[in-house]
């Protein structure tokens, strides 16, 4: 039985057969439509969430399979205590696969370790987020055709943003992969990613304050939100919330080619008139999330069609 903590979990050549497996889901969705009937999703979502519970639930149900689970810690047994190893242990009874998303880092691992069912991480703490990486490089080998030769620029959160590491966890394993890290000093990328994933590897990267400095040599920027949840005062919060904000004048600045990612939800960090220029790509983002996510239940349930 597989389980998925991290996008590491997935060998490369593992990796090429999950999202050309996706782009299968997206060109004949007949062909998947009762792949999973018979089985049953848990989503168990500790923290709030709409795209990656609602895309885990929509992936489900368009795989002819069903959905049960909770949204919000309050409502379920841990408000009285159970312990996550607990649930899962009962979760395993009632699901076939579980998608959990915890505000506790390592708290997916720790339920994978006793579960009876394959366990999802679907985001932890300021941890990792593999299947919001999983959707990004969908996306990103969907529109650009090529996962190697790009540089990327990150801009926001970088300290506290479980999806930038996944993902930076994840393209340095491709070739000729460079990165731009744009964010004020308080929100840096952590030591441990810059030495531990990057220095190890020589993989080329710079920091940056200022977004008009690099625009216009990335081939992807991809935005975050400073997430209010992760700050542990709201006055550090209200200093850097918009610390960034993408607008029509900046896009000016960046290449033709370039494409806006960003995980969402956002804030004030894109200006809404950028979602109508060709670059913005995060509402393409999202539809990708769906059809990834098929293809990862279906792996990891070892559905075979
Ligand atoms: N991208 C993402 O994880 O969004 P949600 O928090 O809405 O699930």
């Amino acid at each position: 039985m597989r389980h998925l903590m991290s996008p590491l979990d997935f060998t490369v050549e593992e990796l090429d057969r999950l999202l050309d497996l996706a782009n299968d889901i997206e060109k004949n969705p007949e062909k998947y439509a009762h792949a999973c009937g018979g089985k049953i999703l848990a989503t168990l979502f500790y923290e709030p969430s709409t795209r990656t519970r609602l895309s885990f639930e929509s992936a489900m149900l368009r795989l002819g399979g069903q959905v049960l689970g909770f949204s919000n810690a309050a409502s379920s047994s841990a408000a009285k205590g159970e312990s996550v190893s607990d649930t899962i242990r009962m979760i395993s009874c009632y699901a076939d696969i579980c998608a959990m998303r915890h505000n506790k880092e390592g708290a997916p691992m720790v339920a994978s370790r006793v579960s009876g069912i394959p366990v999802i991480n679907a985001g932890d703490g300021g941890h990792q987020h593999p299947t919001q990486t999983l959707t990004d490089l969908l996306t990103i080998r969907s529109l650009k055709g090529r996962l190697n030769h790009l540089t990327i620029g990150l801009c926001g959160d970088l300290k506290f943003g479980r999806t930038v590491h996944s993902l930076i966890n994840a393209l340095v394993r491709y070739d000729h992969i460079s990165f731009v890290f744009i964010s004020p000093e308080e929100l840096r990328i952590p030591d441990y990613i810059r030495e531990d994933v990057l220095d190890a590897r020589g993989v080329p990267y710079k920091e940056v304050e200022r977004l008009e400095d690099v625009m216009g040599g990335l081939d992807i920027l991809y935005m975050t939100r400073v997430q209010r949840e992760r700050f542990f005062n709201e006055e550090d919060y209200v200093r850097l919330k918009d610390f960034y904000i993408l607008d029509k004048k900046k896009m000016k600045l960046a290449g033709p080619d370039m494409l806006v990612l960003h995980p969402l939800p956002r804030v004030n960090e894109i200006s809404v008139e950028v979602d109508s220029d060709p670059r913005a790509a995060y509402f393409r983002q999202v539809q990708y999330g769906v059809y990834v996510r098929m293809a990862l239940i279906l792996t990891l349930l070892e559905v075979e069609v």
